[in-house]
């Protein structure tokens, strides 16, 4: 009999038959994220902004992790919902996202602080190179899910960002509107 992998269902993006790690980022965990950090006072602190699911898979050395993140589509203020955004731990280490399924942006950023957004969409694929902090935005309508696999040494550290990206997107007059921010 053969070995019944894992399965993500490419239209939902949901990660099934393999043992599976769950974690849910709110509203109420994302203090300072956001450019208007007033606007997100003003929400439902439990509301989901993004749902990991994660395959329970060793972290050793030369092992690789597989996610999907499926990230809920929202604003806070006019700015739209996004991951924490981090750096690995380990630097120089990549990872690959692909797109499953709805729209938005990849936001990228190099050690010197130079920051480029790639479009997401159903079967897009980015290559993250090591150095390279990450960051998902949902700029549409529906959940925006997104599988990566990445290295189990590679770790995160999110406070060398803590203070944002060099780049935020809005939406303004109906219309995805990137601005190049101080901070960062
Ligand atoms: O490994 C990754 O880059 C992703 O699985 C992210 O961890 C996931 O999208 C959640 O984002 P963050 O870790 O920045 O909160
Ligand atoms: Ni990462």
């Amino acid at each position: 009999s053969f070995i019944q992998p894992p399965q993500v269902a490419w239209a939902s993006g949901a990660l099934a038959d393999g043992p599976l790690l769950r974690k849910s980022t709110r509203i109420q965990d994302l203090t300072d994220v956001f450019a208007d950090e007033n606007a997100r006072q003003q929400l439902a602190g439990e509301q989901v902004v993004y749902d990991v699911e994660m395959l329970d898979t060793s972290p050793a050395e030369g092992e690789l992790y597989t996610g999907v993140t499926h990230l809920y589509p929202g604003r806070v203020g006019c700015e739209y919902f996004m991951t924490r955004g981090h750096f690995h731990a380990r630097r120089e280490q990549g990872e690959v996202y692909f797109g499953l399924r709805g729209t938005g942006l990849l936001l990228l950023q190099t050690e010197q602080g130079n920051a480029r957004l790639e479009k997401v969409f159903a079967g897009s694929v980015h290559i993250i190179p090591g150095f390279t902090a990450h960051r998902l935005i949902n700029t549409g309508e529906e959940v925006l899910s997104a599988l990566a696999v990445w290295p189990g040494i590679a770790g995160h550290d999110y406070a060398a960002l803590a203070r944002g990206f060099r780049i935020r997107v809005f939406e303004e007059n109906n219309r995805v509107q990137a601005k190049e921010v101080q901070n960062g």
